[in-house]
């Protein structure tokens, strides 16, 4: 399924040409199209994925478009309540691929799991015992999952902390385990709860917590990429990013802004493909914080030749197999129409999109600000709804945007004037 993700003026196609056209790329079947376009299969099916289920929430899904990585081509199917996350998403993506696109990789999927040891007469001891016994605990700990280790995965290694609590000095072991395609949450609690009577024996002490370590700084994926300045508007807008960068490098408050521009695409991506949005969230924001203070995740630089050069490394806990992935009818025709071999890839893909998103955005902000882009972004949608076709969708786009007028009603009246 090559094909290329360059697909300019998308946006001026009405819904059902747009998802005719990713159904012709990606060769959705006419069931999967049909189960995108509901939002589910059936109301049981969602009741079986949570609790309590009466309903369904339908959020947007949109295709951002021009994702070359690696050298191919991807749509990336992206679930957002917000406007304008998926034009930005696509904007970054076509301003990286006039040079190249973007280039990632990413670290074998290890997760770990804690196991928290209380009420130990000698602490540092205990610590001593439990590394002496690091052989017997991994090799019991891949007892519970054989899958996984027949698929090449499972628990490969241990370490042992020492941390002061409010009153005592606790042990945190922190088991190790390769998860392979899965997010690893399951197998890595079901391996510490396993391993934890053995732990209270070899210490003495008394366990509590056993469950995934969210801060899975040793599952991560990269993603860079060069800008060439014309295309973001001359070396003064490099200028502006550069600037800007260093507001949220440096101050935890302008991070925070700078980092949720980073989730508007992340999670969306996140949610579309069924995986888990809070622990991305949660280990993205850590990784932030890493040595100390909250700094924004991407590293935007100005190379020799004054283009922008554009990195960032995150963490990357997300699966392809287990949970709502599997389960959630659409998460699946998202999965295919990213055409994922494995969940490292994904982790790549959000690192890229990472980028993409946040490189939209920054260029924004360095040069015309949001505003305008937000607003032409929404008179573009009205006017496509309004039945514009061709060259006329930006015509009448424009001229709301100049008259300050914004609306369905407008775009609908511009329409019919320019058919009389
Ligand atoms: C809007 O959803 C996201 C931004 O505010 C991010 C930022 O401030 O960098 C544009």
């Amino acid at each position: 399924m090559a094909f290329s993700s360059r697909i300019s003026g998308f946006y001026k196609l009405s819904r059902k040409e747009k998802m005719d056209m990713v159904q012709n790329l990606v060769e959705l079947t006419d069931d999967e199209v049909q189960v995108m376009e509901r939002g589910y299969e059936s109301l049981d099916g969602l009741a079986l994925i949570a609790e309590n289920v009466v309903g369904c929430f339908g959020l947007p899904l949109g295709i951002a478009t021009n994702f070359l990585i690696n050298g191919k081509d991807y749509l990336i199917p992206m679930a957002t309540e917000e406007p304008s996350v998926v034009a930005a998403a696509s904007n970054g993506a076509r301003m990286v691929r006039e040079s190249g696109g973007f280039h990632t990789s990413s670290t074998e999927p290890i997760m770990e799991g804690q196991v928290q040891v209380v009420g130990v007469a000698d602490p540092k001891r205990a610590r001593i015992a439990l590394l002496e016994h690091k052989d017997e605990l991994v090799e019991m700990a891949n007892t519970v999952d054989p899958v996984l280790v027949k698929a090449g995965g499972g628990a490969r290694d241990m370490h042992v902390r020492l941390v002061q609590g409010f009153t005592d000095m606790m042990i945190l072991l922190h088991l190790q385990v390769n998860v392979g395609d899965a997010m690893g949450a399951n197998a890595v609690n079901h391996m510490c709860e396993y391993i934890a009577p053995r732990v209270e024996e070899i210490t003495g002490g008394r366990v509590y917590l056993r469950v995934i370590d969210n801060n899975c700084v040793h599952r991560l994926a990269r993603a860079h990429a060069t800008v060439k300045k014309e295309v973001l508007g001359g070396e003064r807008v490099v200028d502006g990013i550069i600037y800007g960068y260093d507001a949220a490098y440096n101050d935890p408050h302008r991070a925070t802004g700078h980092n949720k521009g980073v989730m508007n695409g992340v999670t969306a991506v996140v949610l579309a493909t069924g995986n888990d949005t809070r622990g991305i969230e949660a280990a993205y924001h850590a990784y932030s914080a890493r040595d100390g203070q909250y700094r924004a995740l991407p590293v935007w630089e100005k190379n020799a030749d004054g283009d922008l050069s554009c990195s960032i490394e995150i963490p990357s806990a997300v699966g392809l197999v287990g949970g709502a992935t599997k389960a959630h009818p659409v998460a699946r025709a998202c999965v295919k129409i990213l055409g994922l071999k494995s969940a490292r890839e994904l982790g790549e893909v959000l690192a890229a999109v990472a980028l993409a998103q946040k490189l939209a955005a920054e260029r924004a902000l360095a040069d015309e600000g949001l505003e305008y882009g937000h607003t032409k972004c929404r008179a573009r949608v009205v006017t496509v709804e309004a039945g514009a076709k061709g060259d006329d969708i930006e015509k009448i786009a424009d001229i709301m945007v100049n008259e300050g007028k914004v609306g369905a009603e407008r775009a609908r009246e511009l329409v019919a004037g320019l058919k009389k």
